[in-house]
Formats: structure tokens, C-alpha cells, sequence
């Protein structure tokens, strides 16, 4: 190879490990944990509260059988809302509290730094938006502008043509994890990791069809009041499978 060839590449490579350098992403420090501080909770804009009747079981099937199943699903169409409300139960309500916590610490079925569960789910369906209020059991209707939601659903549909059922918006409370560790931004980030695969596997227990999606929900965020307490980590459609 030539000479100058040879010198262009090598220039090449240390401008990019120039850029990793200087990126925010080369390095995330660890979380360390803090002494649970005050916090104030995130006050969510609810126009309704509706509190979560029975929960329908899901078909009989083994874990095994879900597990193997789980596809990602783009052909999606509108499933009633009943059914959309049992896969965020089985997935976010919790199954045991800490006692006595004020950070409200609680076992679900998704893994969570600290057992803290800071991400909440916001439902696009065609009636409105919800948000599953899981401590407290109940489905919220959100105030939320409705060309923020016409817009939201236009994005989701860019990304995934083929889905036409609803879209769900993964939406962090800093607050806690805030109060709970330093540095601790990358726990969110892999809650959301984690939560998305339980959503997943919920949905395919009850025969709905999941796929995540690239984006993350910032636009929804940037629209709802004290927006910086907020961190968009996700999103998702889910529907009945085409
Ligand atoms: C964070 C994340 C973002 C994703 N974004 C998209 C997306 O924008 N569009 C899409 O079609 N699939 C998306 N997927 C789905 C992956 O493409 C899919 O999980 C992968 O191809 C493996 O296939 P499987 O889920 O069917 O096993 C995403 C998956 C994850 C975890």
C-alpha cells in the first residue's frame, strides 16, 4: 500500500478515537448509592382516574412456550383497550411493597435498579391517553394536547408503516432514582431495557403482538408541564397481531 495511503488511514483512526474521546458517551460513570433523600413525585396531568377492575387471566401456557415465541411483530392491528390494560398489568402492578419504604421499593415482574421501578407507561390508544398507575392500581387519562398525540401516533407510524393498533411511550420519574444513587442516569436507561422485554413477553402471553420501536418519546416529554423532572427512555407499538 502507499506510503501517503497508509498515512490517510492512520490519521482516519485517530480522528475517531479523537470523537469517542470527546463524546459524553465514551465513559458512564457507575451509580453509587445515596441516602434515601426527599423527592418530590412527578404530578402527572390526569383528567380521569379509573381504578383497575378484575384482572382476565391469560391463556394457559407454559413460560417455556412464551418465552420461545416472542417475536417482534410489525403487522399490528387496534385491540380493545381491555386487553392492552391486562398485558401493562401483568407486566407493571407490583407483587410485594418494602415495608415501611419511602422510596415505595417493590417487586413486579421486571428487574429494576433498587427495585425502585421509576418508568411509567403511557398507552396511545384511540380513545385518549392513559398512563397504568401501578401503585396505586388504576388507569389515568391524561390531559395531553391532542396534536401532541396526533403527532406522536404519526412519528410511531413512520418508524413502523404496518402498524395500525395502539403505541405505548416509556416515561422515567427521575425523582427517586435521583434521591437513591449518584450517577444515576444509566440505571434508568437499563430499566427501560428490562421493562420493555417483560412488556414484551406480557403481550405475547395474552396473544398480542410487540415490537419496540428506535425512538424514544422526548416530543411527548418536551409537551407535559415540569418536563425536566421527566427522562423519555422508549417506546413500543402493540396490537392484535396481523
Ligand atoms: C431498543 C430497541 C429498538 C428497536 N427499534 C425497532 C424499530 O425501530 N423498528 C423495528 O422494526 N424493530 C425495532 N426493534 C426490534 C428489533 O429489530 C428486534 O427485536 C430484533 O430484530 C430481534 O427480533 P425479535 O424481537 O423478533 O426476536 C427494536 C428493538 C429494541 C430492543
Amino acid at each position: 500500500m502507499l506510503p501517503t495511503k497508509l498515512a490517510a488511514y492512520a490519521e482516519d483512526a485517530r480522528n475517531t478515537i479523537r470523537y469517542w474521546r470527546n463524546s459524553a458517551l465514551t465513559r458512564i460513570e457507575d451509580p453509587q448509592p445515596l441516602e434515601d433523600g426527599p423527592f418530590q413525585d412527578y404530578c402527572w396531568p390526569v383528567l380521569r382516574t379509573t381504578p383497575l377492575g378484575p384482572h382476565r387471566a391469560p391463556p394457559d401456557r407454559t413460560f417455556l412456550d412464551i418465552f420461545e415465541s416472542r417475536r417482534s411483530t410489525r403487522e399490528l392491528g387496534p385491540a380493545p383497550i381491555e386487553s392492552l390494560v391486562d398485558v401493562l398489568r401483568l407486566a407493571l402492578v407490583p407483587r410485594f411493597w418494602r415495608d415501611g419504604d419511602t422510596l415505595r421499593r417493590s417487586r413486579r415482574p421486571a428487574l429494576s435498579a433498587g427495585a425502585l421501578h421509576p418508568i411509567s407507561v403511557l398507552l396511545f390508544a384511540d380513545a385518549g391517553v392513559y398512563r397504568l398507575n401501578a401503585d396505586e392500581s388504576a388507569l389515568e387519562e391524561l390531559n395531553m394536547k391532542p396534536e401532541v398525540r396526533a403527532n406522536w401516533l404519526h412519528k410511531c407510524k413512520r418508524v413502523l408503516p404496518s402498524a395500525d393498533g395502539a403505541f405505548i411511550a416509556l416515561i422515567a420519574d427521575r425523582a427517586r432514582p435521583a434521591v437513591a444513587y449518584e450517577n444515576y442516569e444509566s440505571l434508568v436507561w437499563r430499566d427501560s431495557g428490562a421493562l420493555l422485554q417483560t412488556l414484551a413477553l406480557a403481550a405475547e402471553t395474552y396473544g398480542l403482538g410487540f415490537c419496540p420501536l428506535g425512538i424514544l418519546g422526548n416530543e411527548i416529554v418536551d409537551s407535559l408541564p415540569a418536563a425536566a423532572q421527566l427522562l423519555a427512555v422508549g417506546a413500543a407499538a402493540i396490537g392484535l397481531p396481523g
